[in-house]
């Protein structure tokens, strides 16, 4: 094979804010591939200079060949950048410095998710003005390209809803829980061990990190605006060994979903642990590893697996924004791929559904005396709030005690009228203690 002619387009000079872990596996990557990259790019990318705090480690890792600086805004007021790459995380100073390199005429890519499902409006009515692009692959699943392929390879398609394990900690937690037996309690620790949870765990396990990550989806799958606080969140942190087995034993596995779905009335946004058959492919998804379905009218079902976080699989994302916006430099700003996929004038003010809104299947357990019409009592008042019962299983009693676990999978049901039923079965004299309430989703 002949060698690649050198490309006579210029060179495309990148600013880099933060040399972490994926800022470390970004420059890695863009080195080591520099020529492939050159030939896809129609001409070279090269990291120019280095901004981190950490002066010395980074210039440990960056040898000579970049300049680096503790300070990140003498990179974004530097005119030979044309891109900068932001990966400090966070969103005060990173919103800030996003934005003053907009205002310089920068273009950015960055993987900071919780800035985009927070400020991700203003900033790009702030790019659109000054005729810039702000790519974000890396802030959703890692290493997918889960923002190209909504944003432009499902294009044709009206999407109806999508599904995901989009934090790799929560997942690896469900797996050792699952697989091993552990506590939540051990299990975070052992993520935490190996490095995979964020800085502040209760973001991964909390949910928040996924609801990040479905508020930018939901943004580019339906043509909306990001809209983080109306998402609702629920993390893991509650689920009990008892739950996966029992989910187990009716054929579910317990995954930390990210849902969200078009409804006449609205949109669902939501983050829960969710029961799910486990012959879905989806339910064999173990460890820190992501998955994303998305269910588009006229593709049916795809689905995109991979890792969802770490160094070179996230720089994966990073370097494809590189070479995206490097090929669209110079072209006219309207036949540019639009921020969220829709034109920005064209987006929907569709709502975003209240929780008690959403209309999903559910999974109940509640221990309650072993006597003559307790069942009696507790699908009356199921039957009073429209929610029937798919399956049904009574426990053997505890030993030397007159208690039984009773678990219940309901038909779809308004979440509202659920609560409603919850709050009464809990007051039967009969009913011990609180239901345990668990969303279930078919997702067929
Ligand atoms: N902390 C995230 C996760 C990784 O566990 O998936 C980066 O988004």
């Amino acid at each position: 094979m002949s060698k690649a002619k050198p490309s006579a387009r210029k060179a495309i000079n990148v600013g880099l804010l933060g040399i972490g872990t994926v800022g470390g596996g970004a420059f890695t990557v863009l080195s080591r591939n520099q020529e492939e990259i050159a030939r896809r790019a129609g001409c070279a990318i090269a990291i120019k200079v280095v901004a981190d705090q950490e002066l010395d480690k980074a210039r440990r890792l960056v040898g000579k060949r970049a300049a680096v600086t503790a300070d990140a805004y003498e990179v974004i007021g530097n005119p030979d950048i044309d891109i900068v790459v932001e990966l400090i995380g966070g969103t005060r100073v990173a919103k800030d410095l996003i934005l003053k390199a907009i205002a310089n005429g920068k273009h950015v890519v960055t993987a900071n998710k919780a800035l985009l499902a927070q400020h991700g409006n203003e900033i790009f009515a702030a790019a659109q003005k000054k005729d810039v692009m702000v790519a974000f692959e890396a802030a959703v699943g890692g290493g997918i390209p889960i923002i190209k392929s909504l944003r432009e390879g499902l294009t044709a398609n009206r999407i109806e809803w999508i599904a995901g394990i989009i934090n790799g900690t929560s997942n690896f937690i469900l797996s050792e829980m699952r697989e091993n037996g552990a506590s939540f309690e051990a299990a975070l620790k052992e993520a935490q061990r190996r490095g995979y949870a964020e800085a502040d765990p209760t973001f991964d396990v909390e949910g928040v990190d996924a609801a990040h990550k479905l508020t930018i989806m939901a943004a580019i799958g339906f043509g909306i605006p990001m809209q983080f606080k109306a998402a609702y969140t629920e993390g893991i942190s509650k689920l009990t060994q008892e739950d996966i087995k029992y989910a187990e034993a009716l054929g579910y596995r317990i995954k930390l979903l990210g849902i969200t779905k078009r409804k006449a009335k609205g949109i669902e946004l939501r983050v829960h642990p969710t029961l799910i058959p486990e012959r879905r492919l989806i339910a064999s998804v173990e460890g820190v590893m992501n998955a994303i379905l998305v269910k588009g009218d006229a593709v049916g079902q795809t689905l995109y697996y991979g890792a969802g976080a770490g160094a070179e699989p996230t720089a994966s994302a990073v370097v494809a924004d590189l070479v995206d916006v490097a090929r669209m430099l110079t072209a006219d700003p309207g036949h540019r791929v639009p921020h969220l996929a829709f034109q920005p004038d064209q987006l929907s003010s569709v709502p975003i559904l209240p929780m008690g809104e959403v209309e999903t299947a559910y999974y109940l357990r509640m221990r309650v005396q072993d006597r003559p019409g307790v069942l009696a009592d507790i699908t009356r008042i199921l039957a009073d709030l429209q929610i029937s019962i798919d399956a049904m299983v009574q426990k053997e009693p505890h030993e030397g005690e007159e208690q039984v676990d009773i678990v219940m999978l309901t038909h779809l049901a308004v979440e509202k009228n659920v609560n409603a039923a919850i709050a009464k079965i809990e007051k039967l004299p009969v009913v011990i203690g609180s239901v345990t309430r668990i969303r279930l989703e078919e997702l067929s």
